[in-house]
C-alpha cells in the first residue's frame, strides 16, 4: 500500500491545506529514510541537529491537523499508555529453538546427515550470527507493522507491539512496493555492548540496579508494561527468518534476507552463503575471533540449508528445525575455585571484595580475579575461601561469580567478614547499607588517586597525559595530597619522577593549565562526590546554576529536582559539609580554576519569551536561521515551521514566502529584521 492511501478519509483540502498535507507525507518519508540509514543501514547522512529540525516540524504539523496522524507516523514511537499485563498471542507458525552443536565434528555429522537425507552431494548453507537477545515474532499487514510477540512457550507468546513499535530500527512501514500482502518474521531483539553499559551507568547513577549483562536488559525492556519505558531504552532489533508470507516464497533463505532488506528491514550484515561445510568452519572461526569486537553479543552462529524446498522438505522435529542448527562458541561460563578474598578500595573509599581465582580460560580470556561487588552479595551467594564457583563473562563485562557449586563432604572455612580498617590506609571502616568504606579520604592513598583519575579524566577536567601511572607516582611521592596540589606542580618536582624529561613535564604542565577553565557541569562531576555521574552533574549545573549555589542547597532543595532522591541528596549534602572538602574547592579556585557558568537561567524562572512561539521565513542578514531559533529558544519561546493561529511572531526576512501571507491571512503580529532585533534586545534586558 501507497503512503497516500492511508490519508483516505481525510476531506477535500484548501490549497494550504494541501500543502501543508504534502510536506507533511514528505516529512514523514524524509525521517523514516533517515532513520533506516541510522539504524538499520548504521550510516546516517544528516546531523542529529537536521534529523530534530525535522522531527519538529513533523510535529508541529501533526499539532496542526490531528486528524493526520497516523500509526505509522515517526512521532507515534513514543510508547503508549501503561497496560495492567501484557496480552497473550497464538503464535501464527510455532516458534521453534535451534538444536546446539558444540564442535566441527557434530558440524561435520550434521552436513553427512543432510546430504544423505536430501541425496545430494553438495549442499549450500547460508551462516550468521547467533543473537544473543530475545526471539520475537513480527508481522506486517499490507506493509505495516501490526503485531509482535515474544516466543513465550513457542505455541503462545506475549503481545509486545506497543513495545517493538518504539524501536527505531523497526519500520513502522515497508518501503518499496514490492512486500507480500502478509508477512510474518522472526528476528532477534537486543541492545548493543556500549548502549548496554551506557544504559547501566545511567541506572546506578539514578541507585536502580544495573542489569547483569545485555540480554536481561533487552528483556528487561522489551517486555515492559509502560512502553514509554521501552521507548527509553536503546533496544535494536535484527530479523533473520520469513516464517509465513503471501505470494511467491523466495527460493534460498539468502534471497529471503535480501528481500527483507530490501523492504528496509534490518537484517544480518555479518552473513555469507558458503558452498562448502569447511566454509562454515571458517566463518564459525573467523567470527569467534571478531566476537571480543562486534558491538553487540553473539553465542555462536547459525548454520541454515540455504534452499527452501530443501528446508520444507527436511522438515522439523518436535521442538527444532532438521535444516538449521546453532553451532556455538565455548561458553563463557567456566568453573575454577577460589584461592583468596583481597579488598580494593576505590575512589569514593567504597570496599569491594574481589574473588583471586585459579586462573581459568573464558570464552578465551584467562580469568584470574573477579568481582564479588559487596558484603551482601557475598553472603547471598555464600562464598567463601576455597569455593568451587562458576564464573561468567559476557562480552567486554568485568568477570563475574555466577554461582557456588556446592561440594558435599567439602569442609568450609568461617563465612567471609568485611574488614574493620582499610587494607591501605588503616583508617576505621564504616558501613552504609550494603556498601562499607574507608573514612580515610584523601589520606588513603587508594582513595586520592582513584579520585584524582576521576578529576582527570575526559568527562571531567580532561587533563591530557595525566594517567593511571604518573598519578600512582605523584601520589606515592608525597607530591600531591589532594586535588588542589595538581594546581601547584612544578617542573622541578616532575623531573624527579622516572620516566619524566623536559618536554613531557612542560606538556604535562601545560595540560594542567589548560584545565583551568571548567564548565560547571564538569567540575561537579570532576569532584567524585557519591553517586554523581554525568547524568546529575549537568541536571544540577542546569538547575543551580553556580557552584556557590549547589553549595549552599539543602537536603530539601536537592529533592525538589526530579532526578533526585533520597539517597543523592544525602551524599551531596555531606560532600559539601565537609570542611575539609569545601577548603580544596577553596584552594583550586584560588589557584586559578574558573567555574564557567551555564548560560541557561534557572529553569524555575519563567523566561522572557515563555509561552511564545516564533515562525521564521525568508533569510537574515544579521543571524543565520539557526542562530536565531537557538536565540529565541535560549529566552523561552518554541520555534515552530509552519504559521497557525497560536503562532506569537512571524519573523519575516528577505525572500519571504507563503508563510508571510499566511501570517497576514491570520492575522499574526509580523516582525522584520529589525523589529526581531528590537523584540530580542528588550527582552535581554528584563
Ligand atoms: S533461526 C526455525 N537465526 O537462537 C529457526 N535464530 O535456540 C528459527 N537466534 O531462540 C531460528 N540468532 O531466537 C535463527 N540468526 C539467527 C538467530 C537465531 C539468534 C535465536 C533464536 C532462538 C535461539 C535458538
Amino acid at each position: 500500500m501507497q503512503q497516500d492511501s492511508l490519508f483516505h478519509d481525510i476531506p477535500p483540502c484548501s490549497p494550504n491545506r494541501q500543502a501543508d498535507v504534502d510536506r507533511l507525507a514528505a516529512l514523514k518519508n524524509q525521517i523514516r529514510h533517515h532513520d533506516y540509514l541510522y539504524y538499520v543501514k548504521d550510516c546516517p547522512e544528516i546531523s542529529d541537529g537536521e534529523y530534530d529540525r525535522l522531527f519538529r516540524e513533523l510535529l508541529d504539523l501533526e499539532l496542526k491537523y490531528p486528524d493526520l496522524i497516523t500509526p505509522d507516523s515517526p512521532t507515534q514511537r513514543v510508547g503508549a499508555a501503561p497496560l495492567d499485563e501484557l496480552g497473550k498471542v497464538p503464535h501464527e507458525r510455532p516458534m521453534l529453538s535451534l538444536d546446539s552443536l558444540m564442535d566441527s565434528a557434530e558440524v561435520l555429522s550434521f552436513d553427512q546427515r543432510m546430504k544423505r537425507e536430501l541425496e545430494t552431494e553438495q549442499i549450500e548453507y547460508t551462516v550468521e550470527p547467533k543473537f544473543d537477545g530475545l526471539s520475537v515474532e513480527l508481522v506486517y499487514d499490507h506493509g505495516i507493522f501490526v503485531r509482535g510477540a515474544t516466543r513465550g512457550d513457542g505455541t503462545t507468546g506475549e503481545d509486545v507491539t506497543i513495545n517493538l513499535r518504539t524501536i527505531r530500527a523497526l519500520p513502522l512501514q515497508l518501503q518499496t512496493d514490492s512486500y507480500p500482502d502478509h508477512l510474518v518474521m522472526r528476528g532477534e531483539v537486543y541492545m548493543r555492548l556500549s548502549d548496554f553499559h551506557a544504559l547501566n551507568r545511567r541506572m546506578t547513577e539514578q541507585g536502580d540496579d544495573a542489569f547483569a549483562n545485555p540480554r536481561n536488559a533487552a528483556a528487561g525492556s522489551l517486555r515492559q508494561l509502560d512502553s514509554h519505558m521501552t521507548a527509553s531504552r536503546p533496544l535494536v532489533v535484527t530479523c533473520y527468518e520469513v516464517m509465513a508470507m503471501t505470494g511467491a516464497h523466495p527460493p534460498t533463505h539468502w534471497d529471503e534476507l535480501e528481500r527483507l532488506a530490501e523492504w528496509g528491514l534490518p537484517v544480518p550484515s555479518l552473513r555469507r552463503r558458503c558452498e562448502t561445510i569447511d566454509q562454515v568452519l571458517a566463518f564459525h572461526r573467523e567470527t569467534q575471533e571478531q566476537r571480543d569486537h562486534l558491538p553487540y553479543e553473539i553465542d555462536g552462529v547459525v548454520v541454515k540449508v540455504n534452499r527452501v524446498d530443501w528446508q520444507n522438505r527436511l522438515g522439523m522435529k518436535s521442538r527444532s528445525p532438521r535444516w538449521a542448527v546453532a553451532f556455538k562458541f565455548p561458553p563463557r561460563k567456566e568453573i575454577t575455585e577460589i584461592q583468596d578474598i583481597a579488598i580494593s578500595v576505590g575512589r569514593t573509599g567504597t570496599l569491594t571484595p574481589l574473588a583471586l581465582l585459579i586462573p581459568v580460560e573464558v570464552g578465551g580470556v584467562t580469568i584470574s580475579r573477579a568481582t564479588l561487588h559487596n558484603a551482601d552479595e557475598v553472603a547471598r551467594k555464600d562464598i567463601r575461601v576455597g569455593d568451587t564457583v562458576r564464573v561468567e563473562r559476557a562480552g567486554d563485562v568485568i568477570p563475574a561469580i555466577a554461582e557456588r557449586i556446592p561440594i558435599s563432604g567439602q569442609v568450609r572455612p568461617e563465612p567471609f567478614l568485611m574488614p574493620q580498617h582499610c587494607p591501605i590506609c588503616g583508617s576505621a571502616v564504616a558501613r552504609e547499607g550494603a556498601y562499607y568504606y574507608c573514612t580515610g579520604q584523601a589520606a588513603c592513598p587508594a582513595q586520592l588517586k582513584g579520585a584524582i583519575e576521576h578529576f582527570a579524566s575526559k568527562t571531567a577536567l580532561n587533563i591530557d597525559g595525566l594517567g593511571k601511572k604518573t598519578i600512582a607516582q605523584l601520589v606515592d611521592h608525597g607530591l600531591v595530597k589532594d586535588l588542589s596540589d595538581l594546581y601547584r606542580l612544578n617542573q622541578q618536582q616532575l623531573l624527579t619522577l622516572e620516566g619524566f624529561a623536559e618536554r613531557s613535564s612542560t606538556l604535562l604542565l601545560e595540560s594542567i593549565a589548560n584545565s583551568k577553565t571548567v564548565p560547571l557541569e564538569r567540575f561537579l562531576l570532576g569532584l567524585g562526590i557519591r553517586q554523581i555521574g554525568q547524568h546529575i552533574a549537568k541536571v544540577l549545573a542546569r538547575e543551580f546554576g553556580s557552584l556557590e549555589a549547589v553549595m549552599a542547597a539543602d537536603r530539601n532543595r536537592f529533592q525538589t529536582i526530579r532526578e533526585v532522591g533520597p539517597e543523592i541528596s544525602e551524599s551531596l549534602v555531606s560532600y559539601f559539609q565537609e570542611q575539609s572538602n569545601r577548603r580544596v574547592i577553596a584552594q583550586l579556585q584560588e589557584l586559578g580554576v574558573s567555574i564557567i557558568e551555564p548560560r541557561l537561567p534557572q529553569s524555575h524562572t519563567p523566561l522572557p519569551f515563555s509561552g511564545k512561539s516564533f515562525v521564521f521565513t525568508g533569510g537574515l542578514s544579521s543571524f543565520s536561521r539557526d542562530e536565531a531559533r537557538a536565540l529565541v529558544e535560549r529566552l523561552g519561546a518554541l520555534v515552530s515551521s509552519s504559521v497557525s493561529k497560536k503562532t506569537t511572531y512571524v519573523v519575516a526576512g528577505s525572500d519571504a514566502g507563503s508563510k508571510l501571507e499566511q501570517a497576514r491571512k491570520l492575522a499574526v503580529q509580523i516582525l522584520d529584521e529589525e523589529g526581531f532585533k528590537n523584540l530580542i534586545n528588550s527582552s535581554e534586558t528584563l
